[in-house]
């Protein structure tokens, strides 16, 4: 039997993953166990699992050094990695959005100060709105940016809105929702076509509610 190789986002979202899979038929009750180890197989079922940083799942199925894997519709648009997107887990959703101080009001008449993680993403938005800006690209704590005026608005992920609000920040627009998204690697999906493609039917099946399911 042929292993099929699954990068899952450590943290959170991983968790709730692996549940899905767990449910899907492809349990691996050494992962189960607390420990620090990255990397778990069941023979059983021909299933090897490794938690990856979620932001480098796509690099791992896009290079094949995992066949598939789970990655955030945010990273996918951001990094644009060539690999096949067979389902929509419905699961991490949030909304890629526009947020700014209480009461800011754009200034058309002078360039925007965007800071982000999602350089690309807030590109093509201001892009297709033909609006000037400069990209002000950060790794984390986009929040502070408008704050310590470092930037006029920030384009990042909100979930909750917490993090906004708590902040004195408010979303603006919104430019895409965000869930996870069911990946292959497109060699491995041509020779372990059979597996990758009852996998990703397996995880559609189990996609919570108002996912789309199968892609
Ligand atoms: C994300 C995002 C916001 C927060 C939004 O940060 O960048 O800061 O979550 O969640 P909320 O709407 O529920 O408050 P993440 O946890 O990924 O950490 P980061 O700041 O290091 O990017």
């Amino acid at each position: 039997m042929e292993w099929v190789n699954v990068a899952l986002p450590k943290g959170r979202l991983g968790e709730t993953v692996y549940q899905m899979f767990k449910q899907a038929g492809y349990a691996c009750p050494s992962l189960e166990q607390e420990n620090r180890k990255l990397v778990f197989e069941n023979p059983k079922v021909g299933v090897r699992y490794f938690w990856v940083k979620p932001s480098d799942v796509a690099i791992y199925v896009e290079r094949g050094a995992a066949d598939v894997g789970v990655a955030g519709k945010d990273i996918l648009l951001e990094y644009t990695p060539d690999v096949y997107e067979l389902a929509d887990l419905g699961v991490g959703k949030c909304c890629m959005c526009v947020a700014a101080q209480k009461g800011f009001r754009d200034d058309r008449g002078r360039t925007l100060r965007v800071a982000t993680k999602f350089p690309r993403i807030a590109r093509n938005y201001y892009g297709a709105i033909t609006r000037e800006i400069d990209i002000i690209k950060l790794n984390g704590s986009i929040e502070l940016a408008p704050l310590l005026g470092l930037s006029d608005v920030i384009v990042d992920i909100v979930e909750t809105g917490r993090t906004l609000s708590e902040n004195g920040l408010e979303p603006k627009e919104s430019i895409v929702k965000i869930s996870a998204r069911f990946i292959a690697n497109k060699v491995s999906y041509k020779f372990k076509n059979d597996a990758i493609q009852c996998m990703a039917q397996r995880m559609a099946a189990q996609a919570k509610t108002e996912g789309e399911g199968r892609l």
